[in-house]
């Protein structure tokens, strides 16, 4: 009986996950998988808030405008370090996914929200995303920290008295977590994560070369040549910019060691934070991780040779998840199925 009406609920409601990410927002619908995954980017008229009118304002469209827009306009990340650092625009991003997400689906019924936030965010920025949920439609609205999510949405066995230990290398933040019974036993957010490399990156340019590139540049230097371990083959690059004294375009090429140098740094945070989660850690639950190992998340995650270099730094096994930037979207998706594990872990993470 339950599950007929629960069925016919369904053709009114959709209850949807959402992975509100410094760089990416995912949003995750029951039974359908990941529906919308887009650049947390968002174009207003510059020196307000303003979210510009037209169909290209939040975004792939706004992602575009990143660091190449005209006078009058911005394109701006509301979220910075795994925080809100603008609500308003925050809440506009997130009302325009919601809506997008829920308007295609034609359905009757406002929906079921669940949302994953960085471990380290205040209540008050609690509260403001899930008024901002509210106000863009949610029906009820569930807050549940990145770390448990990621566990769940790459299927570690977060529920059982054995211990797991994540690892979720995001734009803005990396969060480790050691879960047990639907819990986090241990965990630490460090702000420091893809975001930093590209920062280092730039840096090593600007050192080097006298050249200055933008945010974007780098990036695209740690997706082309990244490494934090040898290559096989190393690799090298060409590279624009405008030089630091003449204010000239100036081009120059990069190669994969130099980058690789310049990435170590921001690594060293990070396998610090992971060794500090270890040595909290009760040991009976560390005792289950010597074969477990830790499983990899985010886009981080996806820099040649981190998994390697993880392993050797805190001798565990290190597997990176499947498809690791969907893992705490996938969570989220998954928490709406199985409403008594969420239950489980909201009381849980009630301090
Ligand atoms: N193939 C890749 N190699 C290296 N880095 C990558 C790769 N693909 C994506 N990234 C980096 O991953 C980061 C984005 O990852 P992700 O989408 O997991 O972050 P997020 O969830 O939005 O951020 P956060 O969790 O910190 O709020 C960016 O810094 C991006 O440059
Ligand atoms: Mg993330």
């Amino acid at each position: 009986m339950i599950g007929f009406f629960n069925s016919l609920w369904g053709l009114f409601s959709i209850d949807m996950g959402i992975d509100l990410g410094t760089c990416n927002t995912l949003v995750c619908v029951q039974g359908e998988g990941v529906v919308l995954n887009e650049p947390s980017v968002v174009a207003v008229r510059r020196g307000t808030n303003q979210v510009l009118m037209n169909g290209n304002a939040v975004g792939h469209s706004a992602k575009v405008m990143l660091g190449k827009t005209p006078a009058a306009i911005e394109a701006i990340r509301p979220l910075k370090d795994g925080v809100i650092a603008d609500f308003e625009i925050t809440e506009a991003m997130l009302s325009y996914f919601i809506r997008k997400v829920h308007n295609n689906r034609r359905r009757l019924v406002r929906p079921r929200v669940v949302i994953a936030t960085p471990s380290g965010i205040t209540q008050v920025e609690k509260r403001a995303v899930i008024n901002s949920a509210e106000r863009a439609g949610a029906r009820e609205v569930f807050l549940i920290e990145e770390p448990m999510a990621a566990g769940i949405g790459v299927g570690l066995p977060v529920d059982q008295p054995q211990a797991s230990l994540i690892v979720d290398i995001g734009g803005g933040t990396t969060e480790v977590a050691v879960l047990a019974l639907a819990g986090i036993v241990e965990s630490q957010s460090i702000r420091i994560a893809g975001d930093e490399f590209d920062d280092a990156i730039r840096a090593h340019i600007k050192e080097a070369y006298n050249l200055m590139v933008g945010p974007q540049t780098a990036e695209e230097i740690k997706l082309r040549i990244g490494s934090v371990a040898p290559l096989k083959e190393e690799m090298s690059m060409e590279v624009k910019g405008r030089d630091a004294v003449s204010g000239m375009p100036r081009r120059i090429v990069v190669n994969s060691v130099e980058i690789r140098e310049a990435m170590l740094g921001p690594l060293d945070h990070i396998t610090k934070a992971v060794r500090q989660v270890l040595e909290r850690t009760p040991p009976e639950l560390a005792a289950d991780l010597v074969h477990q190992g830790l499983t990899m998340c985010g886009g981080g995650s996806l820099i040649r040779g981190i998994d390697q270099v993880l392993s050797e730094s805190v001798g565990l096994p290190v597997r990176i998840a499947e498809d690791p930037m969907t893992a705490v979207a996938r969570g989220t998706g998954r928490v709406l199925e199985k409403l008594d594990l969420l239950a489980q872990i909201l009381e849980n993470g009630d301090e």
